[in-house]
């Protein structure tokens, strides 16, 4: 519970102290979901502001993505959540936070129910008339990139004063709303960064075989999403926690084969069956591919790399690449039954390459090849039931017969060309 007036008691000094403190979480924070929530948590204590928001700019709309309300906090029991609210709306200076994030300047309201008419913007009376709170003051920041582009917008709403009555923002407010509001620029840089790293990866895998890369990409992330919300709904995982894999899930296999780029078009689009040779040269596109990935610096960069290494190990123990050291491929420990490497065996697979693996053999068996043709859905279903236990996890096969009306609508959609 954050004590209200904490921060009102404090020094200037003791309050720089504080921000300095938060900037340097950016640095030991890796998550950014969790990063941002922190930012906007501890930009409210210092400001000491009863409720808080983060928008997120996506296109020409800003977007909610945080939104923290002490007082209606205090109503529902410990531990729950207040509902999860979404909307958006448009870019423009005819909203506070549309005007924040449109003049890339902040905008200082004492008063939300008495805005000076003359000024563009009016308070969106929504979300008080549907929660029943009532917002008074309102400080907004935009959210900018080091060069200056608008990422999204930082907004604190209703200054307590020391009997916890709603006040204006002062001018010291602004200056340290300005300190986390670049804080979370840095954050959200860093996280649109990854992500456009990642559709470059994507786009270059298709520049080497794109008759092949583009529509089952897309696929495999499609069927691997909606294995993962079956399974998310059997085990009761908790919606803010399957919101983020699954965002992660869906970008992550994409990438999962990233690593044939390494692979000579000889192997890559051999007409006939690989030699042994050839074959053991086609496996390492699993540990080059998850070598791209640096599993320190995301949780989506651990996910790729988790797939990309492992979506071809199997269940029972049988598949590859096993236990080798990531940096040479060298074998680290070895099968004392076969002689070979040892392959990772069930719950040891880490869930998303396990779904991946499904998802990617479905999609192989339903598809033409350069050496294979296309199999029969029913030859495709009776195969998956048979390799239940052995290559896959079965309750992962169990999922994917759950939903398997809608992994064919997705297979109806994304035709290859
Ligand atoms: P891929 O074509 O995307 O196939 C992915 C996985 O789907 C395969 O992993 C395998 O588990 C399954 N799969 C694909 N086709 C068949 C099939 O006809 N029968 C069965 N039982 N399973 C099938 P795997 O075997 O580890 O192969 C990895 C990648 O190596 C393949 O990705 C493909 O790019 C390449 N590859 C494998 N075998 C051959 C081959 O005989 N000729 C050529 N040119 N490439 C091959
Ligand atoms: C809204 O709640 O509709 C937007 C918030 C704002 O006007 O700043
Ligand atoms: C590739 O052949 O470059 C990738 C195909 C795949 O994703 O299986
Ligand atoms: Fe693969
Ligand atoms: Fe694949």
């Amino acid at each position: 519970m954050i004590d209200k007036n904490k921060y009102k008691e404090l020094s200037k000094e003791e309050i720089l102290v504080k921000i300095l403190e938060t900037e340097s979480l950016i640095h030991s924070v890796q998550d950014v979901d969790v990063l941002l929530e922190q930012i906007l948590t501890e930009a409210r204590s210092v400001v000491n502001a009863d409720a808080g928001s983060i928008y997120i700019a996506e296109g020409d709309r800003l977007a909610i993505r945080y939104a923290q309300n002490d007082t209606q906090q205090k109503k529902v029991p410990a531990g729950k959540k207040l509902p999860y609210i979404f909307f958006d709306f448009p870019i423009s200076n005819t909203t506070i936070a549309g005007c924040a994030a449109y003049t890339k300047k902040l905008v200082n309201v004492p008063d939300v129910y008495n805005i000076d008419p003359a000024l563009p913007y009016k308070f969106g009376r929504a979300t008080d008339e549907k929660t029943g709170y009532k917002t008074v003051s309102n400080l907004t920041i935009p959210i900018l990139s080091m060069s200056g582009m608008l990422l999204g917008v930082l907004q604190v709403l209703n200054a307590l004063d020391k009997d916890g009555n709603p006040e204006p923002f002062s001018h010291d407010d602004e200056i340290y709303l300005s300190h986390f509001a670049s804080n979370a620029g840095i954050a959200l840089e860093h996280a649109f960064l990854t992500r456009s790293m990642v559709l470059r990866m994507i786009k270059m895998a298709e520049l080497r075989d794109p008759k092949e890369t583009g529509m089952h990409v897309n696929r495999v992330a499609n069927y691997s999403v909606e294995i993962y919300d079956r399974l998310a709904f059997k085990k009761e995982i908790p919606a803010s926690e399957q919101t983020k894999y699954r965002d992660s899930l869906k970008i992550a296999s994409m990438l999962h084969d990233v690593g044939k780029v390494a692979i000579s078009d000889t192997i890559l689009k051999k007409a006939g069956k690989l030699t042994d040779e050839e074959f053991s040269i086609m496996k390492t596109h699993t540990w080059l591919g998850a070598r791209l990935f640096n599993s320190d610096a995301s949780p989506l960069d651990k996910l790729s790399m988790e797939i990309a290494l492992r979506h071809h190990e199997n269940w029972d123990g049988t598949g590859y690449p096993g236990h080798i050291d990531l940096k040479t491929g060298k074998t680290v420990q070895t099968d004392t039954k076969t002689g070979k490497t040892k392959g990772l065996i069930g719950e040891e697979i880490p869930l998303g390459a396990r779904i991946v693996s499904l998802a990617d053999v479905y999609d192989a068996l339903s598809s033409k090849r350069s050496y294979k043709d296309s199999w029969t859905e029913e030859d495709i279903l009776a195969e998956v039931k048979k390799m239940s236990g052995k290559k896959f996890d079965p309750e992962i096969v169990d999922a994917f017969f759950d939903v398997l009306e809608r992994i064919q609508a997705i297979k109806a959609h994304f035709v290859d060309e």
